[in-house]
């Protein structure tokens, strides 16, 4: 069996023309240019392509997007002082602080730092809050990209066995808690699924992940899934990027797995440009739910 490939990279194109088309008419309407504040703390590499990346796609869909570059010896304490202007800041209406960051910042902090309503990655307690309540503000991109993937591939998740290898808070966790819930971004078929989360320490692993109609995988470990681990016929959506030599690879083995599987998303241009549509979405969404103000 070949499987068939799941282009995300087209997808995500045309989730970025229906962003840029609404874009259009906020700003018509009401005069409200979306507006992103990326936050990059030091030298990372590959944190500086994902935020250039993110810039890039801003801007070909219309909305703003504001670069805050701080050094790689920042405080907590400068870093939260960044945060409290740009939450104040009524031109801004979504705040993403690149992770990782250096070691001696205190994440967690940071993240509780971000006003939830510009909280458009959704790692602030109370958006993960109302994410597991069925009630969401912002759906996570990864995991809402994961979603949006199979619903708009005709994936049913609903009464299907889902494997989510990882726990991830940006990416395991919160996607378990959306196939669980009674409704997704994309219907009730796009969630209702019975699922299982195995990590680092789960026992048999390859045992688990061959039960999954649906096996995501999202442990940043190069091809670490093989054939045998993936039932004949399973969609398998890997969420990895790893960087192999001068190759980027995901966490499944592809040549191998992509002969067993029925769909299988590539790496690069699966689940990775529907991770920046998503936080474009996000961005749109917050700057929609700005009350107008009141006349003079
Ligand atoms: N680093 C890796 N993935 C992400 C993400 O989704 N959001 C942010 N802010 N940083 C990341």
């Amino acid at each position: 069996m070949t499987a068939r490939i799941l282009d995300g990279k087209s997808l995500a194109m045309q989730i970025r023309k229906e962003i840029a088309a609404e874009v259009v008419t906020l700003i018509e309407q009401r005069g409200i240019v979306p507006c992103l504040a990326a936050v990059l703390v030091g030298d990372d590499p590959a944190s500086h392509v994902y935020v250039r990346n993110k810039e890039i796609a801003c801007e070909k869909a219309g909305l703003q997007s504001r670069l805050f570059r701080m050094p790689a010896t920042t405080t907590t304490s400068e870093l939260l002082e960044l945060l409290a202007q740009l939450n104040s800041d009524a031109k801004i209406h979504g705040i993403l602080v690149q992770l990782p960051l250096p070691k001696q910042i205190n994440e967690r902090k940071v993240l509780d730092a971000v006003l939830p309503a510009k909280d458009v990655d959704a790692f602030a307690p109370e958006n993960v809050g109302l994410i597991s309540q069925g009630r969401p503000r912002f759906l996570p991109c990864t995991p809402h990209g994961v979603l949006q993937l199979l619903g708009r591939c005709e994936i049913e998740t609903a009464g299907k066995e889902v494997v989510v290898v990882g726990r991830s808070d940006i990416v395991g966790k919160p996607l378990v808690s959306m196939f669980l819930q009674k409704t997704g971004p994309l219907g009730p078929t796009n969630a209702n699924a019975t699922v299982t989360c195995c990590h680092s320490q789960s026992t048999d692993l390859a045992e688990i992940t061959r039960r999954a109609d649906i096996l995501v995988v999202a442990i940043g470990k190069a091809n670490f899934i093989t054939a045998d681990m993936v039932r004949p016929g399973a969609v398998v959506i890997d969420v990895g990027i790893n960087r192999l030599g001068d190759k980027i690879v995901g966490d499944v083995d592809f040549e191998a797995v992509s002969q067993v599987a029925g769909a299988i998303t590539p790496v690069p241009g699966g689940i990775g440009p529907l991770t920046i549509a998503m936080l474009l979405q996000n961005t749109l969404a917050a700057a929609k739910s700005v009350q107008a103000q009141p006349q003079a």
